[in-house]
C-alpha cells in the first residue's frame, strides 16, 4: 500500500518497553501512522508531529490494538486427518506405539502423497483462514508429510502459494527429517544423506526459509540431526528443532550450538539444554496444544526458562496428529492454565517472541520501523487475549499496511 494513513482513536498495547515499564507498553488515546507497509510513528494523538500530513485517517472506535499475531510453528499442509488415531489413543495406545506400528506421521505421509497440489492448497487455505480470523498475520508452515523430494517440494510450494494468495506472510521450514518414510525402512542414515542432497535443490527453487528436524527416539538421533544442520549451515539457512518432546535427547544443546532460532516442545528439556539455549539466544517455543492432545503430564521447565531469561513463544503446532487446533488464542490461554505463563508472557509469546523464533525482528511490537501488521480487538485490556476462549474478539486486521476483510 502506498501513501500514509493515520489510525487513530485506539488503546495501544505496543509491547514496547520504551512505552511503559509493565511490558504491555499501553498507550491511551493512541494512534499509529503508517507509510506504505511500515509503521512510521506510534504515540498518543496529542503528540502527533505537527508536520505529519496523512493521506487518509481511520477511526478505530476506541478499540484495543496489538501487533499482528505470529504463529511460529505449524504443519498446516497435509492430506487426510487422524481422528481414528485420536480414538486409539483415548483407548490407551501411546503416540509412540502408534508410530512404531507404522501409523502416526506415516499415515499422514501416505495421505499427503496421494493428494494433488490443488487439494493440498485448498485444505491448507481453509485452515490458514481459521488462524487469520483470530488476527494471525505471520504464519510458519513446515513440510514433513511428503518425505520425497517431489512431495516435499509440493508441500512447500503450497505454503508459498498460500503466502502469495492470502493477505498474510508465510515462512517456510523444511522438515524432511520428520520421520523415516517406508521406502527407507532400516536405512535412516541413507535417508538423511538423501534429504541433505534435496536441500540445495529446494533452496534453489526458493522454497526454504529454515530447516527443522524431529530429534527423538521415534524420530532421528542427535548425530543424524547434526548432519541435517550441517547441510543447512552450508547453505546459510537457519535451523530450529523439535527437541525433548518425549525424552531428553540433548537436542536443544545441539541446536543451540548451531545458533538455532528456536527449540520447540521441550517437555524433557534439561538444565544443560536451557543454559545452551540461553547462551545462543535460542527461543523456547511452547506448544500446549500437543501437550493437551497427547494428555502429557510432564511440563516444560517454565520457571527455569523464565529465570534463565530464555525468550518464550507459544504456537499452535497445528498438525493432524498431536495438535489439530486452529486457535492461537486458545494456545495463549492454555499456555497460562497448563504451563503457568502470565498473560503478558503468553501475549508476548504469540507476537514478539514468536517473531524472534522466526528470525523476524521487524514485527511483533507496535513501534516505528516495524511492519504494519496489527489487530483491533473488542477488548478493554490485552490480558483478556489469554483469558477468553472459544470466542473470537478480533475486529479488524491490518496486514502489511492493508486492512483485510476478517
Ligand atoms: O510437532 N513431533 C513431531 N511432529 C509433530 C507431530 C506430527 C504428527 O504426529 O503428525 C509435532 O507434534
Ligand atoms: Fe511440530
Amino acid at each position: 500500500m502506498t501513501g500514509s494513513t493515520l489510525w487513530r482513536n485506539a488503546r495501544l498495547a505496543t509491547l514496547d518497553p520504551a512505552q511503559g515499564g509493565d511490558g504491555w507498553g499501553l498507550v491511551e488515546h493512541g494512534a499509529l501512522l503508517t507509510e506504505g507497509n511500515r509503521i512510521a510513528w506510534v504515540g498518543t494523538i496529542h503528540d502527533l508531529p505537527a508536520q505529519a500530513a496523512p493521506d487518509q485517517e481511520v477511526d478505530l472506535g476506541g478499540a484495543l490494538v496489538t501487533p499482528g499475531l505470529v504463529d511460529c510453528h505449524t504443519h498446516l499442509v497435509y492430506g487426510g486427518h487422524r481422528a481414528a488415531e485420536f480414538e486409539q489413543r483415548l483407548q490407551g495406545m501411546s503416540y509412540e506405539a502408534i508410530a512404531r506400528a507404522g501409523g502416526g506421521i506415516r499415515s499422514s505421509v501416505a495421505a499427503t502423497r496421494a493428494a494433488s497440489e490443488d487439494h493440498l492448497l485448498a485444505s491448507a487455505a481453509q485452515r490458514a483462514e481459521g488462524l487469520m480470523a483470530e488476527g494471525v498475520t505471520t504464519l510458519e508452515i513446515k513440510s514433513g508429510y511428503g518425505l520425497s523430494l517431489e512431495a516435499e517440494a509440493r508441500c512447500l510450494r503450497v505454503a508459498r502459494r498460500l503466502g502469495a494468495e492470502l493477505p498474510l506472510d508465510v515462512r517456510t521450514t523444511f522438515l524432511g527429517a520428520h520421520t523415516l518414510p517406508p521406502e527407507f525402512e532400516g536405512r535412516a542414515d541413507d535417508y538423511i544423506d538423501a534429504i541433505c542432497t534435496w536441500l540445495p535443490e529446494l533452496q534453489a527453487q526458493g522454497l526454504v526459509d529454515a530447516v527443522d528436524a524431529f530429534c527423538e527416539h521415534i524420530g532421528f538421533t542427535r548425530e543424524q540431526t547434526r548432519r541435517v544442520f550441517e547441510a543447512a549451515q552450508c547453505l546459510g539457512l537457519p535451523v530450529k528443532l523439535h527437541a525433548e518432546q518425549l525424552s531428553d535427547q540433548g537436542g536443544a544443546a545441539l541446536a543451540a550450538s548451531f545458533g538455532a532460532l528456536s527449540c520447540d516442545h521441550l517437555e524433557h528439556l534439561s538444565p544443560e539444554g536451557i543454559a545452551a539455549m540461553r547462551a545462543a539466544g535460542t527461543v523456547a517455543v511452547l506448544l500446549p496444544g500437543a501437550y493437551h492432545t497427547l494428555r502429557e503430564t510432564r511440563l516444560p521447565p517454565i520457571e527455569a526458562l523464565r529465570s534463565a531469561g530464555v525468550p518464550m513463544a507459544v504456537a499452535t503446532d497445528h498438525n493432524p496428529g498431536t495438535s489439530p487446533g486452529l486457535s492461537l488464542l486458545l494456545m495463549a490461554s492454555m499456555a497460562c492454565t497448563l504451563f503457568r505463563l502470565t498473560p503478558l508472557e503468553a501475549v508476548q509469546g504469540i507476537t514478539m517472541n514468536a517473531a524472534r523464533a522466526l528470525g523476524l525482528p521487524d514485527r511483533g511490537q507496535l513501534a516505528a520501523g516495524q511492519r504494519a501488521d496489527f489487530v483491533a480487538w473488542r477488548l478493554g485490556h490485552p490480558n483478556e487475549l489469554a483469558y477468553w476462549f472459544g470466542h473470537n474478539p478480533c475486529q479488524r486486521v491490518v496486514s502489511n499496511g492493508c486492512e483485510r476483510s476478517n
